[in-house]
């Protein structure tokens, strides 16, 4: 007889963006014709810049002919995207990585999700709350996080992200192995400093401990004070993997461009102690489950570095980010305490009641969603989260139809 992994019994019914979509669609279905603006899921709405498009366009030409046609890719990504992403997103800030440790892929929540596959089944996970879910729900999967009891897992490490502590959570004070961390943060939006950071950096290499630092949204920091990646802390290459994504960069997320670092210095250990090198096993790990990324992706990707399409992505963002202004304003001048949307595309609102009836709430009587703060962790409950990605012209009639349903 065919057996299940039990431990997928384990996991809460739904993906929360499944569960919103189910319930965006059941809505829609009782109410035709409902001109309803998305605020929920961080999907980016405004098209790919032309750089990208062009490069994308040659390359699919190439792809026609037979003299450039090109079959299987290297399994790591070409050299001509891991080049650049290693001269304008580390060598530039002072980080020393090589184009050698940067894998390329499909996207940071596939990276995110499969790089615990590399790692031993009892070590310690400490997961962030509230939390980008998927984090949480592979180690499920796997079978490390134990039973759930009042909305958490017996085994899981759970770092408190609230308002006492500026949503930065610090390292504790015993001992875990894998750490997941994520700045500029979803869902809250709030960033951490070098000096915190380096606090982390210093508790993984004083326990043997793992980081694994999601910088999805590193493109949205405008405070140059803030890291943008993990290694411009000093040591951090040899206790972090980091994970970064075209998607909300540059308008990647139907595309799919992504890529992880995994600098050759970072080390874990077998059960005899001996250190072992991540980079290999992650090699081994994707170049058996994974064949790259396409050609005329990876060129598109290799676009935005170029002047023009540097300056179109800033272009991109910037919009993007005075929506997220606007929205943390709006929701302020509303009597709701809000964080996030200064570097971040997300704002995170106090709502001053349960997150899934504030969602509900909205999406009644405004046709507006957003994400409930609970779907992120026990941390969220009381909270939603707002997106920045849409319309400045849908975002300013979302507030609009906001302040009529709150005041
Ligand atoms: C989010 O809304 O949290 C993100 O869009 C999810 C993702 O990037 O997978």
């Amino acid at each position: 007889m065919i057996r299940i992994n039990e431990n997928f019994l384990k996991l809460r019914p739904s993906y929360l963006f499944s569960e919103i979509s189910r319930r965006l669609a059941a809505f829609q279905d009782s109410h035709k014709g409902a001109s309803i603006i998305r605020l929920g899921i961080g999907d980016v709405t405004r098209p790919l810049p032309r750089a990208c498009i062009d490069a994308f366009h040659k390359a699919v030409d190439e792809m026609a002919r037979q003299d450039t046609f090109r079959g299987y890719g290297p399994e790591q990504g070409y050299l001509f995207l891991r080049e650049k992403i290693a001269e304008f997103d580390y060598r530039s800030r002072g980080a020393d990585i090589d184009a050698d440790e940067i894998f390329i892929s499909d996207g940071a929540k596939s990276d995110t999700a499969n790089i615990q596959e590399i790692f031993s089944q009892d070590v310690r996970v400490a997961i962030p709350d509230p939390v980008y879910p998927v984090y949480l729900d592979t180690n499920v999967m796997a079978g490390r996080a134990g039973d759930m009891t009042d909305g958490r897992y017996s085994n899981i490490a759970y770092l408190d992200a609230t308002p006492d502590n500026g949503f930065v959570p610090t390292p504790p004070d015993g001992q875990v192995d894998l750490v997941y961390l994520c700045y500029p943060n979803n869902p809250t939006g709030a960033v951490i400093t070098k000096e915190r950071l380096a606090q982390w950096v210093d508790y993984a290499r004083r326990n043997k401990a793992l980081i694994l630092y999601d910088a999805a949204y590193e493109a949205f920091i405008r405070d140059d004070d803030l890291p943008r990646t993990i290694y411009e802390i000093e040591g951090a290459t040899e206790v972090a993997i980091e994970f970064r994504s075209f998607s909300k960069t540059a308008g990647f997320t139907g595309t799919r461009c992504a890529f992880t670092v995994v600098p050759k210095e970072c080390t874990a250990y077998d059960s005899a102690l001996r250190p072992h090198s991540l980079h290999g096993l992650w090699m081994r790990r994707q170049s058996t489950k994974m064949n790259g990324v396409s050609y005329p992706v990876q060129r598109a990707a290799e676009a935005v570095y170029t002047p023009e399409g540097r300056a179109q992505v800033k272009e991109l963002i910037d919009g993007y980010m005075e929506n997220a202004s606007l929205i943390r304003s709006s929701m302020e001048d509303l009597g709701l305490p809000s964080t996030g949307g200064e570097n971040s595309p997300y704002i995170w609102v106090e709502t001053g009641m349960d997150s899934w009836d504030f969602f509900d709430m909205l999406l009644e009587k405004a046709h507006v969603v957003c994400t409930p703060g609970e779907g992120f962790g026990r941390c969220g409950r009381g909270f939603v989260r707002i997106s920045a990605f849409n319309s400045r012209q849908n975002v300013e009639l979302a507030i609009d139809r906001i302040r009529k349903v709150l005041s």
